[in-house]
């Protein structure tokens, strides 16, 4: 499968590697919103099995620390020499509360299927994000959400599937949500094109998640389920030194 200009995956790799919906998919319409440039050093924000950061390294030509909790980092830089990406891409063991990176290290973070996890906090972004990116930088997270906010709790047909504490959102509760920032300008809250396709890939792997996907999918039947992308600016004002 090809994405972006650069970058190809075989089917079988994908399929194997997939976590949730393509990645790669989401990355590659995720990122023609947020400007990338050569020898940038992007945080790919918990990268799971690296297939963004890879899209990343080969389309952007910029250098990826390539974050996550679940994924071992020995797993991942074996992939990353599979691409021949070793020395473009550095894979870390991190908990997106304790990051151990330099303030203002990063041209850019990027994360995809995974912010939910813990960007749902109030505080997070400008206590955890912001600082470790330099003034002008960029921020582009897609999580996986909702068209509209859940009027009255998680509808009974997809009890089954979705915990109270899952955080899916409306791209109006996200913006809202970091609208509160002082340190950030949001540049653009959208729906994804790519949501049904992105589900679809996934929902054909041969993986117990996604087979349980496949009844939650045909459950939501399109009713609830968005792919939401939010692209910010770090402000420059000289407010954010500290
Ligand atoms: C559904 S997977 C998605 C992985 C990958 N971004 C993708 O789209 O295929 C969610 C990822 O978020 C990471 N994650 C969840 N909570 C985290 C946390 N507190 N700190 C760092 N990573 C976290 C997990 O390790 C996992 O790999």
């Amino acid at each position: 499968m090809k994405f972006g200009n650069a970058t190809s995956f075989e089917e079988d790799f994908l399929r194997e590697n997939l976590m949730g919906p393509n990645c790669v998919r989401i990355a590659e319409e995720l990122m023609q919103k947020a400007r990338l440039l050569p020898g940038m050093r992007v945080l790919d924000l918990g990268c799971g099995t690296g297939l963004s950061s890879i899209f990343l390294a080969r389309e952007y030509g910029v250098t990826v620390f390539a974050a996550d909790l679940w994924i071992d980092p020995s797993d991942n830089y074996e992939r990353f020499r599979q691409f021949v990406l070793e020395d473009r891409i550095i894979p870390i063991h991190a908990e997106a509360h304790a990051l151990p990176f330099a303030n203002s290290s990063f041209d850019a973070v990027v994360s995809i299927d995974s912010f939910h996890y813990y960007g749902f906090e109030e505080d997070y972004l400008d206590t955890h994000i912001v600082p470790l990116i330099r003034r002008g930088g960029t921020i582009a997270v897609s999580v996986p959400g909702l068209q509209e906010e859940f009027s009255s709790g998680i509808p009974p047909r997809l009890q089954p599937y979705l915990d109270a504490d899952v955080h899916f959102h409306s791209c109006r509760w996200w913006k809202a949500l970091w609208s509160r920032s002082p340190e950030i300008t949001i540049e653009r809250c959208f729906s994804l094109e790519c949501h049904g396709q992105a589900w679809d890939d996934w929902l054909e792997c041969d993986n117990p998640h996604a087979k349980r996907d496949v009844e939650m999918m045909k459950a939501e039947n399109g009713d609830y389920f968005d792919t939401i992308g939010i692209v910010a600016r770090v402000n420059r004002e000289e407010s954010r030194d500290r």
